[in-house]
């Protein structure tokens, strides 16, 4: 849409004065990044070649029933052999940025001890192969895949140990990609890893103990800090910032006691990471709870001069949807609804902390619930791109910071029919009304400085194998069979190469 007539009503003592003025809402600036993103460990494979040392995905994927029908990244989709071969695609596809992740181990193999040339050497050829082609790196240095030598000598990020390591593997890509990579990403999804793999046991290292999360939660925020901290010595030119799993909470009604719920929850989750990132402190509402429990992470005066002082240039956001809550009804089972009792607690992006909520005077603070306007897609994932328009808008208002959208997208079941298609119009729709919403955030003012689809290639999922497709190129494997590992661009990819050749202007 080129833009639009917009009545602007004003009441003055009656007098109704009505203006009357055309907005203009077309405005991607012209350097917009229009890209796709993907993660190490779900595409790479090679997962010990050329002297990469095991992580803690290789080692978890190895004991029985962790993942689906165990599945692994050992090949996964064999990017590692055939990155020119998906750059090309990228080429073809005209995207401008290509978010990939580094594997620590790949660089150290046990993390903290000699680099790995045969490693850097891997990502500079990636990098220089995407600059070749006209594509900005945007590199990812944590996507999950601590090395497993760290875990088991330190007890992974349970352990102030692990940051000097840390800091060394940003230092020696730091170094080595400084005057070819200018956009950084230092923790992908801290949320939802630091709550699967330590509250829910879903990802390693498969814990359910709230005060060893929110002790790893802390010591990650550090090493974050810390990466940005060296960062911005070593590579003024650049920009880094986390990537946050963000999404906005709803009161389930216009009942106050919902609202506030809805307010215990959006402090719970999301400030609880944000703030720290952007203004160096925790929320003290949600840590007074934590201290009463005696789960509170310890906070010494140093962490917090250095969490102050090392802020993001910009804020990644990874947008999958959102969470519904209400008031506490827990202590009257009775009206409990079946929605209510249906709801996944698992859901990586709606923490419901009840144990530490037990001091507060409301027990618990809040309570999710399936929201009834939203559809969800067959993994049971609301379908939001309203909340999209919310999420940037709240996070703008927050923070002011430049936001980069590092993931959106939808996971499905694709078929690949007999002449090689892929028709996959439920992804284009997907898309194509998220970045509708995008584009009214753009024009109410958010500064989003680019947009990376998930994923480029279909790749693994993390806990449903190869069945979960992302991609706008079809791999052709499945759960066990690595088959032909053929590309093949689905329709959604012609559809994005359309959006990117127009800068999204008829979106
Ligand atoms: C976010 C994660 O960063 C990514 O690795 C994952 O595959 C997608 N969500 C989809 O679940």
């Amino acid at each position: 849409m080129k833009g639009g007539l917009v009545l602007h009503l004003t009441g003055v003592d009656g007098e109704r004065i009505i203006f009357m003025y055309y907005k203009e809402i077309d405005s991607f600036p012209e350097d917009f990044l229009w890209g796709a993103a993907s993660a190490a460990y779900q595409i790479e494979g090679a997962w010990n070649e050329d002297g990469k040392g095991p992580s803690i995905w290789d080692e978890f994927s190895k004991i029985e029933g962790k993942t689906f029908e165990g599945t692994n990244g050992e090949v996964a989709v064999d990017h590692y052999h055939r990155y020119k071969e998906d750059i090309s695609y990228m080429k073809e596809m005209g995207l401008k940025a290509y978010r990939f992740s580094v594997a620590w181990s790949r660089v150290i193999p046990d993390g903290e001890g000699e680099i790995n040339e045969k490693g850097l050497d891997f990502y500079e050829n990636l990098v220089d192969e995407l600059i070749k082609n006209g594509i900005e790196p945007v590199l990812t240095l944590y996507h999950w895949d601590m090395p497993q030598a760290l875990q088991d000598k330190y007890g992974g990020w349970e352990s102030r140990e692990v940051i000097p390591a840390f800091e060394k593997y940003c230092e020696a890509l730091f170094l080595r990609l400084r005057d070819k990579v200018k956009y950084w990403v230092t923790m992908n999804e801290q949320n939802v890893f630091t709550s699967l793999g330590y509250r829910w046991a879903a990802h390693p290292p498969a814990v359910t103990d709230l005060k060893r999360m929110y002790a790893a939660n802390h010591v990650v925020n550090l090493a974050n800090a810390t990466a940005i901290s060296l960062f911005h010595q070593l590579v003024p030119k650049g920009l880094i910032g986390p990537s946050y799993g963000y999404g906005p909470i709803y009161p389930l009604t216009a009942d106050p006691s919902d609202v506030l719920a809805a307010e215990n929850a959006e402090a719970f989750n999301n400030d609880w990471t944000l703030d720290v990132y952007c203004r160096g402190t925790y929320p003290k509402f949600v840590m007074k709870q934590l201290e009463h429990l005696g789960i509170a992470p310890q906070v010494t005066a140093e962490d917090s001069r250095l969490l102050t002082s090392a802020t993001p240039d910009f804020l990644g956001i990874n947008y999958y949807h959102g969470g519904t809550v209400q008031q506490n009804r827990i202590e009257k089972p009775e009206n409990q609804s079946s929605t209510e009792k249906n709801f996944s607690k698992t859901d990586p992006y709606l923490m419901q902390p009840k144990e530490e909520q037990a001091m507060s005077p409301e027990v618990p603070m809040f309570n999710g619930i399936e929201n009834p306007y939203l559809e969800k897609t067959k993994w049971g994932w609301e379908i939001d791109p309203v909340g999209f328009r919310v999420a940037l808008r709240r996070i703008q208002s927050r923070y002011d910071l430049p936001v980069f959208v590092t993931e959106n997208g939808l996971g499905a079941i694709d078929v690949l029919t007999e002449d090689k298609k892929i028709h996959d119009d439920y992804r284009i729709d997907y898309l194509n009304e998220h970045l509708v919403e995008m584009k009214k955030a753009i024009a109410d003012g958010v500064e989003v400085i680019g947009y990376c689809a998930w994923s480029f290639t279909d790749l693994l999922s993390w806990l449903n194998g190869y069945k979960k497709r992302y991609g706008f190129v079809y791999v052709d494997r499945d759960e066990h069979d690595e088959k032909t590992l053929e590309r093949i661009p689905k329709d959604s990819f012609y559809w994005y190469q359309q959006v990117i050749k127009e800068n999204g202007e008829n979106l």
